[in-house]
């Protein structure tokens, strides 16, 4: 029994997420958390909003709201998904939190002390009309090398290029569409990046091994480019506030922390947050300080890779105090619309909402893991899915469970009937069951996610291919004794698919455990002679057959879901 710290990136704040954002980041830490406590670990699962930054600012501008309404509001909505898809966090905390403001600025404070932090001023563009300096990108005008009237400030989408504020023609803000912009010196925070390349590089080497290559060599690739000084201030109403005892001129201009500073400590916060609920019972400090027998796996897609394995890491090590920094960096490629991006401005895609409303959360939990974009980008299609879950749920598993109950029902009554003793056929399919069962294991603990959906759905099949080839519909014409044990040992399936499944699919693992009238069934995992022996569901259990666990789509809702959400664009 280990420790287990677990951490999805922070969702930002403003707008529900689509489908690709789920499935990179809070999804397989579920699956993970899961699978560890029920292997008996101590799991804690953190995730929290990523609240602070401009787009913040803007779409609660845009509602109508103060960023505090808006903010407050956000995290209630993207929660009620979360639970909606079952993800079990221990805390969902949100980075406005007093917590993190505290710990930002004790961050912050220690990287000072040990002479990572340093003032300089620099050249910023300033919006008279809205009386405030404007990030590169909330500046629009006429790109200069293709004419694209909508170029913005950091790059042209037109032609790609990358471009500085002063390179736009006709510049104006983006926020108000004033042209009366003026360049204004302005001081700022800036983390010594380049100070800590030395101690970083060495930490990857020694702690990067077991990650998977799409983290390592992202965090290699940065580190090769160098690691710059980064200003880590902004000039907004809203975010973590420079602390007045150390920078009162900062202090005094209102300069708040750049939303990626605050971001990560959010993770330490949040479980601040969590433990400040229940103080008596609960510690954070032992998860994140000196806390040498937690093992820490971080969850995100592969952009947020730099700030996680480089920049992060060299903000605790220049704070030298014995954070936690992660063990295992799980990243994951995109999962693409009909092979083009999902995109939350643009709406285009399956977003969390319209998915829970169109079907129930398994069948995307399911889906969705099944083809993470580990190794490669996974192009969602209905097609795909539709046949993925009729294939795979509908017949493999929720075939076999409703076949299996009411069959045994309707010969032998509401009680798991005796029967034969175990014979050969039993025997060889406990075998399998449990070499499965290991495989299954193996590609959990690696974090190999399709890899373990396999060996998951493998262990389906083998009891299909077990009633196939045992046929209790002939046996019971001849030898009821015979039908019976087959028909127990397939039950006693069900009850391994429930527990194993539940990683996965956990409202069907529910509906499957709860079949079965067993007095004290607490049974967290299954070991290597339960699998070989399927007797945990003993003769006479009382059982009941459960609603059909997973409906069919069919050819008529392909065609409305491709209509709705468009298809093959
Ligand atoms: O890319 C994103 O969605 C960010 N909000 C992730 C932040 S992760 C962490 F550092 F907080
Ligand atoms: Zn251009």
């Amino acid at each position: 029994m280990a420790r287990h710290l677990i951490t999805s990136a922070l969702p930002y704040i403003n707008g529900i997420k689509h489908l690709g954002n789920m499935v990179g980041s809070m999804l397989p830490a579920d699956v993970y958390g899961r699978y560890l406590r029920q292997r008996g670990h101590e799991v804690l699962y953190i995730c929290a909003t990523d609240e602070h930054g401009t787009p913040a600012e803007l779409a609660a501008k845009d509602a109508g709201q103060s960023v505090d309404a808006y903010c407050g509001e956000q995290h209630d909505a993207q929660k009620a998904i979360y639970d909606g898809f079952h993800l079990q966090f221990d805390h969902f905390g949100r980075s406005s939190s007093q917590q993190n403001v505290e710990l930002t600025q004790h961050f912050a404070r220690k990287l000072h002390e040990n002479g990572f932090i340093e003032e300089r001023a620099i050249r910023q563009v300033y919006s008279i009309a809205d009386e405030r300096f404007l990030p590169d990108r909330y500046i629009v005008g006429t790109c200069p090398h293709c004419g694209y009237d909508k170029a913005r400030g950091d790059q042209c989408e037109n032609c790609t290029r990358v471009l500085d504020p002063t390179d736009l023609i006709d510049a104006r803000s983006a926020i108000s569409g004033s042209s009366d912009l003026e360049v204004r010196e302005t001081k700022h925070l800036f983390l010594l990046q380049s100070k800590l390349q030395g101690e970083v590089e060495q930490w990857i080497d020694d702690n990067s091994e077991e990650w998977p290559t799409l983290a390592s060599s992202i965090a290699r690739k940065w580190l090769t480019e160098g690691l710059h000084d980064r200003a880590i201030t902004r000039d907004l109403d809203w975010g973590v506030p420079v602390p007045a005892d150390v920078w009162p001129e900062l202090a005094a201009e209102g300069k708040v922390f750049y939303v990626w500073f605050d971001a990560p400590i959010e993770y330490i916060a949040s479980t601040k947050e969590w433990a400040d609920a229940d103080p008596a019972h609960r510690d954070w400090k032992s998860w994140w300080y000196e806390a040498d027998d937690v093992r820490y796996t971080e969850f995100m897609a592969k952009d947020n890779v730099p700030f996680h394995s480089v920049m992060f890491p060299a903000t605790e090590l220049g704070t030298r105090e014995p954070w936690k920094k992660v063990d295992f960096l799980k990243a994951f490629n995109w999962l693409t619309y009909y092979g083009g991006k999902f995109s939350t401005s643009q709406r285009r895609g399956i977003f969390t909402d319209a998915a829970l409303e169109l079907l129930p959360a398994d069948y995307w939990r399911y889906f969705l893991i099944a083809n993470a974009p580990e190794s490669d980008d996974t192009s969602f299609t209905w097609e795909l899915f539709s046949s993925s879950v009729n294939k795979d749920l509908a017949d493999t598993l929720g075939n076999f469970v409703n076949r299996v109950l009411s069959f045994s029902r309707k010969r032998f009554g509401d009680e798991v009937p005796a029967g034969a003793a175990a014979g050969e056929a039993e025997t060889k399919l406990g075998e399998q069951i449990a070499e499965l069962l290991a495989e299954y294991e193996g590609h959990m603990e690696a974090l190999q996610f399709r890899k373990a959906a396999a060996a998951l759905r493998a262990l389906w099949s083998a009891g299909n291919s077990y009633l196939e080839e045992k046929a209790p519909w002939l046996e019971i014409k001849t030898d009821q004794e015979a039908a019976a044990l087959t028909l127990r040992t397939a039950m006693n399936l069900i009850h391994l698919y429930a527990i194993v499944s539940e990683p996965f699919i956990p409202a069907a693992a529910k509906a499957m455990r709860g079949a079965f009238a067993l007095d004290g069934d607490t049974a967290a995992w299954v070991t290597a002679e339960e699998a070989r022996a399927l007797a945990s569901v003993p003769a006479g259990t009382a059982f009941t057959v459960p609603p059909v666990l997973f409906a069919k789509i069919t050819e008529d809702d392909l065609e409305s879901y491709r209509e709705r959400f468009g298809a093959a664009e």
